[in-house]
């Protein structure tokens, strides 16, 4: 049986600051712009749905879900979408909001499918950035929290599909 406890590392009152500090320059970059805010499922739910309602232009709001192959700690590359969009994206400026980059292998891919389908402009917003693995490069626009490493959970982030719900952000840490 595996081990674990689960440490806090950002608390409501932080995801709170930081928040609006990402809706204050989301605001003044997509004024008049109408996009469609794309949320990567299911991780990114809780923060996608916080963000939104800062928000103060028209939008448009959409859901995908990315699924990669791999082991449960480490994504192979292989990705697909179990379920995609429903607004066509042609000439649309799409933001993407999720819930952390790690490799980036998951996002690279998708933004080649967004280009392909001839989006105006993607632009990546990422409560969590994640970099010691990062393999692929991947622009992100946007970013509430920087982090090393770590396998964090809560505020919509799972471990097995357990503590999404928890409010703030949790580290899981392992123990012999
Ligand atoms: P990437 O392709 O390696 O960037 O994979 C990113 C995806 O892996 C995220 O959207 C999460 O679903 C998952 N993931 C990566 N790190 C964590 C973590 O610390 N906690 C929970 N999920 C994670
Ligand atoms: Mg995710």
């Amino acid at each position: 049986m595996e081990n674990y406890r689960l440490v806090p590392v950002v608390s409501m009152e932080e995801l709170e600051m930081q928040l609006e500090a990402l809706a204050v320059q989301i605001n003044r970059d997509y004024e008049g712009k109408n996009p469609v805010v794309v949320g990567v499922l299911k991780g990114a739910f809780v923060f996608m749905a916080d963000l939104v309602r800062r928000l103060s232009f028209p939008l448009e709001v959409d859901f995908v879900r990315l699924a990669s192959y791999g082991t449960e700690s480490e994504t192979s590359g292989v990705v697909r979408i179990t379920k995609d969009v429903e607004i066509p994206l042609k000439g649309r400026h799409v933001l993407i909001v999720e819930d952390i980059v790690d490799t980036g292998t998951t996002l690279a891919w998708y933004i080649e499918r967004l280009r392909e389908q001839e989006a105006a402009s993607v632009k990546i917003c990422a409560l969590i950035d994640k970099h010691e693995r990062r393999k692929v490069p991947v622009p992100l626009e946007y970013v509430g929290i920087s982090i090393d490493k770590g396998f964090l959970v809560g505020y919509g982030l799972d471990f097995s599909e357990k503590f999404r719900h928890l409010p703030g952000i949790f580290e899981v840490e392992f123990m012999k």
